[in-house]
């Protein structure tokens, strides 16, 4: 049976991971949103592409739960995006609103979901949607350090001059400036990138990591970064879905790994059939416990603003 992946929220961000689960084969895509002919607008369009493509399968735009009932995977973008002078923490209170309805109805249709949450500010998000769904905390997952990572990633390697897919770098923590783009275990195909950049530029390209979607909202001015958030969020629904093991910073749950119990904060996960299958827990130098205790800290914040 073909798996089934639905993505709520026809923005730009929702519509792009339909894109790119269409492209990735994932199985039936449905699209809702509240907006009345947006995503049944964007669906056919999508659909549409299957001939020149080679797609075979089903998008639909929805504006009713009834049609995500059974999916494997369900990911959350709906919610208002940063405009420039916007912190991701001046969202909160609206969105909460919006992705706590938007998982209860979720799950009401498909309880054995894996849910990925991709709305802003994701650490809060994520913590809505495991309060509200009811699901067990592997099956909850924020995406953000896949979207940081692969940022550092590319700024690495246009440092480096080498192919962007060779550079290996994990960036932690909390999705807003106290993220931690770790500098100790980035590396080229193995070799350490600290043997091969001096410390003031890997300092510039942290930093810039640090502001990557701040840097894009300021182009933009009218929204926030889509097309890589969109691949983000359906590289891990991909994992997910093939059940393959592979190894993403995600915001997971933490029930005393890392030293740190009851908060959603991006950490090394094996994504499976099951969602967290696993965290991949790592001594940390002092100095790196102190930037993640500082991620706990903004996380936890932001948390008791949710009010769950
Ligand atoms: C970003 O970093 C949208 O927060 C997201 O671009």
């Amino acid at each position: 049976m073909e798996k089934k992946i639905t993505i709520i929220g026809a923005g730009n961000v929702g519509a792009t991971a339909a894109h790119w689960a269409l492209a990735r084969r994932l199985g039936d895509i449905v699209l809702l949103d509240v907006m009345e002919g947006i995503p049944q607008g964007k669906a056919l369009d999508l659909w549409q592409a299957g001939p020149l493509d080679g797609f075979a399968g089903t998008v639909t735009g929805s504006n009713n739960y009834g049609d995500t009932a059974g999916s494997d995977v369900v990911i959350i973008t709906a919610g208002l995006a940063r405009k420039p002078g916007m912190s991701r923490d001046d969202l909160l209170a609206k969105n909460v609103a919006i992705v706590r309805s938007c998982a209860e109805e979720a799950v009401r249709h498909s309880p054995d979901c894996v849910m990925i949450v991709v709305t802003n500010p994701i650490d809060a998000m994520v913590h809505t949607a495991f309060k509200v769904s009811g699901l067990p905390k592997n099956r909850v997952i924020g995406m953000a350090g896949v979207l940081d990572s692969a940022r550092y990633r590319t700024f690495l390697a246009e440092a480096l001059g080498v192919a962007p897919a060779d550079v290996n770098a994990l960036v932690m923590g909390i999705h807003g400036d106290r993220m931690l783009p770790l500098v100790r275990l980035a590396n080229v195909a193995g070799v350490p990138v600290t043997d091969l950049l001096d410390r003031e530029t890997i300092d510039r390209i942290v930093r810039r990591t640090q502001m990557g979607g701040i840097e894009i909202v300021n182009h933009l001015k009218t929204g926030s970064a889509f097309y890589t958030p969109g691949l983000a969020a359906i590289e891990m629904a991909e994992a997910v879905l093939t059940d393959s093991r592979r190894v993403m910073p995600c915001a997971a749950y933490l029930d005393g790994e890392f030293g740190i119990s009851g908060y959603f904060l991006g950490v090394p996960v094996v994504l499976g059939r099951n969602g967290v299958e696993r965290i991949l827990e790592f001594e940390l130098t002092a100095e790196e416990r102190a930037a993640l205790d500082e991620s706990v800290a903004a996380v936890s914040k932001q948390m008791e603003a949710t009010g769950l």
